[in-house]
């Protein structure tokens, strides 16, 4: 994989002293051609056609190219198969050439829930953990952000990353294919930095609170969104087995216990900016994704509880400073 512009961009930017180490990382932990399904996916990518759009879209719901006029309707069906050759479609949505990718979630309304809270994102450098297709990477460069970098260790979401740049064209938007453990420590670096849909995921929520904190410059600001309970300071859930489904949710804290643990890793002027519950229309099954979604994941006789009899999701938005 070639990062040759990643590295060329850098050089001019906050990151430049970390040019070597991300390279050594880089090199060591990506290493495509041991996953399984890499072949077919770089198959899919090279049945894209060539085509320049009259416009990109990035401030809007769905991240566009061109339009649908713009090509005729056996080039659309080429541009359509080879996308379909990358499901999955988790975090979107797009629209290339009026192919709509009706991605399973509708990452647009989080990003709604989210913008009107934080630091204008103009000029700022910005760095997005579990960055997922790069939707939001997108629509921070749609909001005048000079350079964004999003980590997320999916090869196939780097390689829906790299479909969509296709056709909008290079940008200073960056899509890394490792995790946060694989950054190097403390850049202390980025403006705003992202963290969405990570947390719970995360076997120690204090140390990924404590890496969020040094990834910051002093003065930067955390966007930190996740699942909560209802409850009051100290109330927590550690569910035991499987939370919706899943195998990896380890910590769901209320949000005045998220609030406390911001506090003790010595984040400043910490406040819920929402609170919402996730419904079956801004997470569901589509064509682009077509296995099980969040109805399946939930008690079929009360849909306010998971299968596991926990309480349905709930996502809060903490907005932090360093
Ligand atoms: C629930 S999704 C959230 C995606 C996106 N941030 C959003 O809010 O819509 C979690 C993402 O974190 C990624 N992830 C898992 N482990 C990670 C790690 N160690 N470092 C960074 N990202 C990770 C997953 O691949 C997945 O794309």
């Amino acid at each position: 994989m070639d990062f040759s512009d990643f590295f060329r961009h850098c050089s001019d930017t906050p990151l430049a002293p970390w040019i070597t180490p991300l390279r050594q990382n880089l090199q060591h932990y990506v290493v495509p051609d041991r996953h399984g399904d890499y072949a077919r996916w770089q198959a899919a990518l090279d049945q894209l056609p060539d085509l320049t759009p009259s416009s990109v879209a990035l401030n809007q719901a769905a991240v566009s190219a061109g339009a649908a006029g713009e090509c005729d309707a056996q080039t659309r069906q080429q541009i359509e198969q080879a996308l379909m050759g990358l499901h999955p479609w988790r975090k979107g949505p797009f629209d290339m050439f009026g192919v709509h990718i009706d991605t399973e979630w509708h990452s647009d309304w989080k990003w709604d829930r989210v913008i009107p809270h934080i630091q204008p994102l103009k000029n700022r450098t910005i760095l997005d953990i579990g960055c997922g297709s790069g939707y939001h990477l997108w629509r921070m460069r749609g909001e005048g952000a000079a350079m964004t970098v999003g980590v997320d260790p999916s090869l196939l979401f780097n390689m829906q990353f790299k479909a969509i740049e296709h056709f909008i064209g290079k940008h200073p938007v960056f899509h890394l294919p490792i995790g946060i453990e694989q950054l190097p420590k403390a850049m202390r670096c980025f403006d705003t930095v992202f963290s969405m849909g990570v947390l719970y995921h995360r076997r120690s929520p204090f140390d990924h609170l404590i890496e969020l904190r040094d990834l910051l410059r002093p003065g930067g600001e955390l966007v930190l969104e996740t699942l909560v309970i209802d409850g009051d300071a100290g109330q927590t859930l550690v569910p035991d087995g499987r939370y919706a489904r899943m195998g990896n949710v380890w910590f769901i804290p209320s949000v005045p216990t998220l609030i406390q643990w911001m506090h003790k890793v010595r984040f400043k002027q910490v406040r819920c900016v929402d609170v919402s519950a996730t419904t079956t229309k801004e997470q569901r099954s589509t064509r682009w994704m077509n296995f099980q979604s969040l109805a399946d994941f939930l008690d079929p006789d009360d849909p306010t509880k998971t299968r596991e009899g926990y309480p349905g999701p709930l996502r809060a938005t903490i907005v932090a400073e360093v």
